[in-house]
């Protein structure tokens, strides 16, 4: 525990390691809420997911490429996106934390996928909901995801498409992706 301690506070800066403590518990609010037998899981992934936030590209390009991660041209574009694979990668190999859902969860955080778990979702949502994040939409993600995961990710990725749009940022082709799918999933659940 002390090790894994020291390796969070060599990888991360207070503020950031506030933020993943902040992720932790919320995501272990939201397992409580959700996913119930998994909430220590969630905490461990939440506590880790940002551990290669703050490397250099270059440190993430060339442990990713040492692990035979394929990077996109899309992720060459916005390398940041790559801390969560690289984040996923150093908990197993580093860190010894040998759990594939874990491992999911803490690879997926940034982009997501068409098929998430619950336990990507839950790591997901905590990111963008934990106490120290001030957002306008902020409340509403919050109660939206203690209700509904899926609706929860609808909004969450409604929100980041629209602040990319309204700042005129490229919006990567995955994020509208899986937007479109949580679009979908939302409007059956709600026919039934
Ligand atoms: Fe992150
Ligand atoms: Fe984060």
């Amino acid at each position: 525990m002390k090790r894994f301690l020291k390796i969070l506070q060599e990888n991360l800066s207070e503020e950031r390691l506030n933020h993943s403590l902040g992720v932790a518990r919320t995501a272990y609010y939201l397992a409580q809420k959700h996913l119930p037998e998994k909430k220590e899981k969630a905490f461990l992934a939440g506590i880790i997911h940002d551990i290669a936030r703050e490397w250099p590209e270059e440190r993430m390009i060339a442990f990713l490429k040492a692990k035979g991660y394929h990077i996109t041209p899309e992720d060459k574009l916005n390398p940041v996106v790559l801390h969560a694979p690289a984040g996923a990668y150093f908990s197993r190999d580093m860190l010894g934390i040998y759990d594939e859902e874990i491992f999911s969860a803490v690879s997926r955080h940034t982009l997501g996928a068409v098929d998430m778990t619950e336990l990507d979702m839950i790591i997901f949502l905590a990111d963008l909901i934990e106490p120290g994040r001030s957002f306008a939409q902020r409340q509403n993600l919050l109660i939206a995801s203690f209700q509904d995961l899926k609706r929860g990710m609808l909004l969450a990725l409604e929100n980041t498409v629209e602040y990319l749009r309204n700042k005129n940022k490229t919006i990567d082709s995955r994020t509208l992706l899986v937007l479109n799918y949580f679009r979908e999933i939302v409007a059956k659940k709600s026919k039934i």
